[in-house]
């Protein structure tokens, strides 16, 4: 409540509403995922109905409406990173894992989502993991990164 409180401080009295964003992404920091009891909760404390967050919540690939991994990888499959392979790298994870995208692991690891590009179409293929992007991927890269998941060793926010 201290930091739903920071935040809510930034923006007038009468455009709590401007908050909704930054404040879901605190709602899932705190419980990993929104659903919808969170999103209830977020709009009660906002002074919002429910459809107004279902709506924002739902539009933006970055909060997460279903149970998640303990790891999202967000692998771009826009247009840059499409012609530097990402279809390659996406069916490489997807072999890897055993899962399809939109699923996660029987052992509640990796969850794997395609994204819309994020923005760093200079350094693909890249995915967001996290509060980090991992750019240049290639397969193999693609593997010490898991394995270095795995065994706890990178970072990820
Ligand atoms: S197309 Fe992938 S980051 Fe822009």
């Amino acid at each position: 409540m201290a930091r739903f409180r920071e935040i809510i401080a930034r923006y007038p009295e009468d455009k709590k509403k401007s908050a909704l964003i930054p404040v879901l992404h605190l709602a899932q920091e705190e419980w990993h995922w929104l659903d919808v009891p969170t999103m209830d909760y977020v709009a009660s404390l906002l002074g919002l109905s429910p459809i107004e967050v279902y709506e924002v919540a739902s539009f933006y690939t970055m909060f997460h409406l279903k149970p998640i991994g303990k790891y999202v990888l967000e692998i771009c499959h826009t247009g840059p990173c499409m012609l530097r392979g990402s279809d390659q790298l996406m069916d490489h994870v997807k072999n890897r894992l055993g899962i399809e995208a939109g699923q996660t692991t029987a052992d509640g690891m990796f969850t794997l989502k395609p994204a819309e590009c994020l923005g760093a179409c200079g350094y693909a293929p890249m995915m967001q993991l996290g509060k980090f992007y991992q750019e240049n991927l290639t397969p193999e890269k693609m593997d010490r990164i898991l394995d270095e998941l795995r065994a706890g060793t990178l970072q990820t926010a």
